[in-house]
């Protein structure tokens, strides 16, 4: 939708900008993050300039006129360090370094300069609670002195001697989440921590020089001008003292349901203060966002703390199926929990760690329905909004890549079954008619279905029923709505309706129609929905939005 027709559906202008930050800030100095809509940028799958067939920041940074226009607030990078990409870049050598595959320092910073200059600000992915092995810390740990003598370089890690009458056994029973043992024996017979691949030793955060090493990169990447950090493993980094057994197998499925002595141990508050005391002695607002898996939005919300970080991933929102009662009773626990601290809610529906919306949803034409009218949901609640990089697209998951060109190590940890994250990962299609769709002058680093043909920016762009002009115009009027709290309407079973100043939201989650006294003026529907007379017939799966 363009300006001209949002004034002409009845919706003020946004207040006029002091400045480009000032233009994206819809939150008149309650703070930027507060409602913003968040873009996540995959960078190796994003936009390549060199033709490597690995997105890069150069590429990134020539498409930023392509967000600005889509109408977000920010970008999130996802890691772009140096590193040996055992975990796609979550296992940082040297984390103050661009890794060649994407470019140099120049590149970070002509980024940053680019996005400001056009209103957006720019989030960088950090990784605490590991680094990769090739880190110079873990070099030397595996070089130095076994964890028993005083000052050893393991003390940066976690170093224990195995059980068992020879050491042979791992020193407790904990699980990888990406499959099989957290421990891996050096050639020495100590066992080192790995909550994630043994490519990702996990750190220590009782050591001191860990947590000054990270305040030392934190401002690095501050004094370059980034606005804030989406941190890694939020919730991983402190761990039960005496690091004691669980007692059970398949402890990747507990992740987020219940509390493990590597998750969300009361210990990470304590970093997360720090940092935000961190973070608050830099001009502008910048901001932390936790990836913290917590077991329910109470626990969650501790992370958004007033002394603590600005918004954590609402991965129960993410996790919701298609029901309306566990979507509203998802929403509403999520509103109140966020409430109680002071801060607001950060809706997420797909990321590049899980299955993309619409074939979660159920795939085909049916998930793309729901997936559109799921994001035209998370677009009216209150609070800030991630957008997973070809969500615009109604992108779904790659269901059939061949197992030569994955690149997960989840998939490999777990023998070879389906289901991981290169599929959610796949290059995304910018233009034309042929594979690598625009992405790049040279090919992709994993293949493109031939249907993304149909689904580029260039096929979308101009099309009023498309996915594309669907999140532009949602995003268009989100900003001229004047926020404010939301309630529920009442309204027959299967429809959620809710209200917020100016706004009224109806999604039917049924197979068949839904028939309401019309709730208002209609903005937006996921189905251009005609409405006549004083019914509004709300079509299956699907969303709209009411001027009121
Ligand atoms: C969460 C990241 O999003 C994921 O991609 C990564 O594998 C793990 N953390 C480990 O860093």
């Amino acid at each position: 939708m363009t300006h001209e027709l949002a004034s002409a559906v009845g919706l003020p202008s946004p207040t006029p900008a002091e400045g480009p930050l000032a233009a994206s800030n819809s939150s008149k100095g309650r703070g930027w993050w507060r409602d913003a809509v968040i873009y996540q940028v995959y960078v190796r799958s994003f936009a390549d300039s060199d033709g490597d067939g690995i997105g890069d920041l150069r590429g990134t940074t020539q498409r930023l006129p392509y967000l600005a226009q889509l109408g977000i607030d920010a970008v999130w990078l996802t890691p772009f360090y140096a590193s040996p990409q055992a975990d796609g870049g979550y296992d940082v050598a040297d984390y103050r370094t661009v890794d060649p595959l994407f470019g140099n320092l120049a590149d970070a910073d002509d980024l940053v300069r680019t996005a400001h200059e056009l209103g957006m600000r720019v989030i960088v992915d950090i990784v605490p609670n590991h680094t990769s092995d090739q880190h110079p810390w873990f070099r030397a740990a595996l070089a130095g002195p076994t964890s028993q003598s005083a000052g050893s370089a393991r003390e940066r890690y976690y170093f224990r001697p195995g059980k068992g009458p020879a050491g042979e056994l791992p020193p407790n029973d904990w699980e990888s989440v990406f499959g099989g043992p957290a421990w891996t024996r050096t050639a020495d017979g100590e066992w080192y921590l790995h909550l994630f691949a043994p490519e990702q030793p996990d750190l220590n955060w009782d050591n001191r020089e860990v947590h000054e090493e990270f305040e030392s990169v934190l401002r690095f990447w501050l004094d370059l001008g980034v606005d804030g950090f989406r941190i890694d493993v939020a919730h991983g980094m402190i761990k039960a003292a005496g690091l004691p057994d669980i007692g059970h197998k398949e402890q990747a499925r507990l992740i987020g349901a219940q509390k493990l002595p590597f998750f969300d141990q009361d210990g990470v508050h304590e970093i997360h203060r720090s940092w935000r005391r961190l973070l608050d002695s830099y001009p502008g607002d910048r901001i932390g966002v936790a990836e913290a898996w917590a077991p329910s939005p109470d626990r969650l919300a501790l992370y958004v703390r007033p002394d603590e970080l600005h918004q954590a991933f609402n991965f129960q929102f993410l996790r919701c199926p298609w029901d309306p009662a566990a979507m509203r009773a998802v929403i509403d626990e999520s509103l109140a929990a966020t409430a109680s601290v002071g801060a607001t809610t950060t809706w997420v529906l797909s990321n590049h760690d899980v299955v993309r919306h619409p074939t979660r949803y159920g795939g085909g034409r049916r998930g793309l329905r729901r997936a559109r009218a799921a994001a035209l949901l998370m677009l009216a609640l209150p609070g800030s909004a991630y957008v997973y990089q070809g969500e615009e697209l109604g992108l779904p998951e790659v269901t059939d890549l061949p197992d030569e060109v994955r690149q997960d190590p989840a998939f490999f940890r777990a023998a070879g079954q389906d289901g991981f994250r290169d599929g959610c990962r796949v290059p995304i299609p910018w233009a034309g008619q042929e594979p690598p769709y625009g992405f790049g002058p040279g090919s992709s680093w994993l293949p493109q279905p031939d249907s993304w043909r149909e689904l580029s920016v260039e096929a979308q762009t101009g099309d009023p029923y498309s996915t594309l002009e669907l999140y532009r115009s949602a995003l268009e009027l989100r900003r001229r709505l004047p926020g404010g709290p939301m309630r529920w309407l009442p309204g027959p079973e299967g429809l959620l309706a809710l209200s917020r100043p100016g706004l009224v939201c109806t999604l039917n989650t049924t197979g068949s129609v839904i028939e309401i006294p019309l709730p208002g003026r209609l903005l937006l529907s996921t189905d251009g929905m005609e409405p006549s007379g004083d019914t509004a017939r709300i079509p299956t799966d699907s969303c709209a939005w009411w001027a009121i």
